[in-house]
Formats: C-alpha cells, sequence, structure tokens
C-alpha cells in the first residue's frame, strides 16, 4: 500500500477483474470443437507444418525475437508470418472478411481485447478449454480480468497474450523529473514552452485519427474529469458536465500548436516515429513504446525515454485499458500445431521474450518479479504501474461493440475538427448509442 501512494502511478480505481468479466456474454453461439480435424501426419522436423500467425504492425523486436525462439524449440514448426494492417479497426474487418468466407489461410492470430466476445458469436474461433485441460495449463497463473476477456458463453476463446494502459512518455533529457506534468493543463503548459528544444517540432503527440485509438486516446480525457460513454450497466451515459469537459480537453490539445498539423492521421505507428525521431517532447502511447524508443537500432533517443501516468483532470489519472489475444481460426487446418503455437506465445516463455524485447505488459502475473523482464522495463516493477493496469478503464463491453466504437470515432473526430460543438458531438453519440446499445 505504502508503495502504491509513493508511486507516480497512482490513477483512478476502476476494477478490470469485474469490468472485463462483463465479456463472457451469454448469449448461445454454435461451436462444434474439432479436436484435430488435419487428418495431417504429424509434424515432425524433417516435415514440418507450416501455420501463418498474424497480428498487426510491431514496431519492437518482441514478435520476430518470439517466433525464433518457438521455430528453435519447435522444429516441426515453422511460423510464416503475416503482418496485417496496424489500425486495429482495418485489422478487425480483415478477419471479419476472410473468416466469414471460412477462410483457413490464418491458423493463429493476436485479437483486440474489444473482440473475443463478437469473435466467438460470430463462430470463427476454435474453443481452447480442451487443450488447456489435456496440457494443464495454469489459468490461475494469469491476470484473472485480462483471461474473463477472452471467456464467452462458458469457454475460454482466446488466451491473453499482454495487457495495454496508455501512458504517458517523455524525454528526461528535456523534461525534468519535478517538472513532469501532473494535469492536462500542466502538459499544454510544458509542451508550449519545450516544443523546438532539442530539435523538436511538436510539444506533444496522441492518436487522433479516426479510428480505435481516439476512442482509446478520448476515454482517457472523459474518465480523468469523471465522465463515461457507457457505464458499467451499460447505459448511455455520455451526456454528462463531465464527459463534455473532458472531450473539451482533449479537442483544445488536438487544435493546439504544439502537436503535429496532421495529428488527426496519427495512430500509434505515427506517434511512435514522431518519438523515436526525436520530434516530440511528451507522447501519449501503450507500454511498448519504452522498447521501441530504446531500441537503439532505428531511435535517436535511446537512454532518454521518461514514462509516467498520463495527466490528470479533475477526477485523476486516467489510462484506457487495451490489450491482445492469441487465439486459434476455427477453420484452421492444423488445430494440434496451432495450439501448440499460441501455448508457447501466450505461456510464459512466449510472454517473457515478448516484454523483455517488446516491453509488452505481461498478463502472467509471476513475470512482474522475472529479474530480465525487469531489467528491461524497470516500470513494470513499481507496484503502482501494476496497479494502474488493473485499474485500466476498459471500453465499453458489448458484442457489437464496433458499432458503439464507430459512433465514438466519428463525433470525436467532428468535435475536433470544429463541424459541431463537443455538446453537439455528445449529444449525438447520446441518441445513436442508445439506439444500437444492446445488454
Ligand atoms: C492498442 C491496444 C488495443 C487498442 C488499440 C487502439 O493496440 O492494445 O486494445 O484497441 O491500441 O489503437
Amino acid at each position: 500500500m505504502n508503495l502504491l501512494k509513493k508511486s507516480k502511478f497512482v490513477v483512478l480505481a476502476g476494477s478490470l477483474a469485474l469490468a472485463l468479466a462483463g465479456c463472457s456474454g451469454n448469449n448461445s453461439s454454435s461451436s462444434s470443437t474439432p479436436d484435430n480435424k488435419s487428418g495431417d501426419k504429424e509434424a515432425t522436423k524433417d516435415n514440418p507444418v507450416t501455420l501463418v500467425y498474424s497480428r498487426g504492425k510491431d514496431v519492437t523486436q518482441g514478435t520476430t525475437k518470439m517466433v525464433e525462439a518457438f521455430e528453435k524449440s519447435h522444429p516441426n514448426i515453422k511460423i510464416k508470418f503475416r503482418e496485417m494492417p496496424s489500425d486495429t479497426g482495418q485489422q478487425h474487418d480483415a478477419y471479419v472478411t476472410a473468416f466469414n468466407s471460412k477462410s483457413s489461410e490464418i491458423d493463429v492470430f493476436d485479437l483486440d481485447v474489444v473482440w473475443p466476445a463478437e469473435f466467438a458469436q460470430a463462430d470463427y474461433l476454435l474453443p481452447l478449454d480442451r487443450y488447456v485441460q489435456k496440457d494443464n495449463v495454469d489459468l490461475d497463473a494469469y491476470n484473472q480480468g485480462a483471461l474473463a476477456a477472452g471467456q464467452y458463453n462458458g469457454k475460454q476463446w482466446t488466451i491473453p497474450k499482454f495487457i495495454d494502459a496508455g501512458l504517458l512518455f517523455y524525454r528526461k533529457d528535456l523534461v525534468k523529473e519535478d517538472e513532469v506534468p501532473k494535469t492536462w493543463d500542466d502538459l499544454i503548459k510544458l509542451a508550449k514552452e519545450k516544443k523546438g528544444q532539442g530539435g523538436t517540432k511538436f510539444g506533444y503527440v496522441f492518436q487522433a485519427k479516426q479510428y480505435e485509438g481516439l476512442v482509446c486516446d478520448a476515454m482517457e480525457f472523459v474518465a480523468s474529469y469523471g465522465g463515461q460513454f457507457v457505464n458499467e450497466k451499460n447505459e448511455v451515459v455520455v451526456n454528462s458536465p463531465e464527459t463534455i469537459k473532458g472531450l473539451k480537453k482533449l479537442v483544445e490539445i488536438a487544435k493546439s500548436d504544439f502537436v503535429p498539423k496532421n495529428v488527426t492521421n496519427f495512430t500509434e505507428i505515427e506517434s511512435d516515429q514522431a518519438f523515436i525521431e526525436g520530434q516530440t517532447a511528451f507522447l501519449r502511447n501503450w507500454p511498448y513504446e519504452f522498447a521501441s524508443a530504446n531500441d537503439k537500432s532505428k531511435s535517436k533517443i535511446a537512454d532518454k525515454v521518461g514514462i509516467a501516468p498520463l495527466p490528470a483532470g479533475d477526477k485523476g489519472s486516467a489510462a484506457t485499458l487495451g490489450g491482445w489475444q492469441a487465439g486459434i481460426n476455427k477453420n484452421t487446418k492444423h488445430p494440434k500445431e496451432a495450439w501448440e503455437f499460441l501455448k508457447y506465445m501466450a505461456g510464459a516463455e512466449g510472454q517473457k521474450i515478448d516484454a523483455v524485447f517488446g516491453g509488452h505488459a505481461p498478463t502472467i502475473l509471476s513475470l512482474y518479479d522475472d529479474k530480465e523482464v525487469l531489467k528491461a522495463n524497470p516500470t513494470f516493477g513499481d507496484k503502482g504501474f501494476q496497479e494502474g493496469l488493473n485499474a485500466a478503464v476498459p471500453r465499453p463491453v458489448a458484442a457489437n461493440y464496433q458499432e458503439i466504437s464507430q459512433i465514438i470515432q466519428i463525433e470525436v473526430s467532428k468535435a475536433i475538427s470544429g463541424s459541431e460543438t463537443v455538446e453537439e458531438a455528445v449529444k449525438n453519440m447520446e441518441t445513436q448509442m442508445k439506439a444500437k446499445i444492446k445488454a
């Protein structure tokens, strides 16, 4: 407790476990569970099976190193990596297209934490329970909230690979530790001041493109002022003074002259690029940014990277809960091998490699005590950081989450562009979300 108080990572209370547990919906889903329908010959070293594994662009070395280690210890399985669009919404749509046509091309893939309920209901995923039982996988070793995000209709459809929560990154050579902004207004002041120093072009960079990342960033502003889009009971509560205040702060920052002029084209990829090229003093991104910005082979600011909680509004600092889960295409021709790969990737070994080389925050709790993980990511040892992950604010839980997200994306974008006021945007969100939200 003391540690938590002393830590700079003290954020709004919330419960990841509770909120995410809501992901386990109870709609019925038809799911046959082919155990091993490949009928393939046993994969051997001389006759290996090649699996296609897909995920979005990994700007760190995490995925490459993990795949290398897996192939080394599993000579009977080769992994062919397929890179998907980095915009998680486009990635989602690419999977929906592939899986709707029952394509077996992709065997194993990563799912954004907001997809498992929808994908399970759509019958895209191979349920993992039998495999988990057969191999005695210890599910208690996992963060239970993240694990629950992969459950639906009483089954485990995916296994969590890492947790994400929004963080503030800053240039230690430009910003002294006691200067690190505590509130959004401090950030505005500092970003103005630091822009131009040390060769920077911007004071602050964040994700303002009309896509899923904007929903995440917007939620952080809103929650830091005590607002919500949808509450824990799935009621639409977006039209509140707190939400309006949070969104006004977002709009103020997006329109300021210390962010890139084209910030409304920025996803995580452009944000990471600007930071590692030394163009900005402050950045909002997910934990992996630490590994990316310290990667000397590409970053101009290695060893100059500071991390802090996101600035606070009236209520406190808030981070959106993100993260990725690993799942198996229901139509894979190689379920047995796909499971071997998934088990490794989302297991302790795979997660450790991804934490050390990719800076991803593990979902296996014991890795927060692992010396190599902590050496690569000193922040992971901070109890406040861990509490921060657990307190991160989940996005609305719904099998039709994509529709809710679209509404938020469009209306927040309109408020940023000035084509409607923040008050109009929340009113429109309220009407549209009420029509769509399903309990
Ligand atoms: C990160 C998060 C994911 C989120 C996405 C938005 O990848 O882990 O949950 O949806 O960013 O861009």
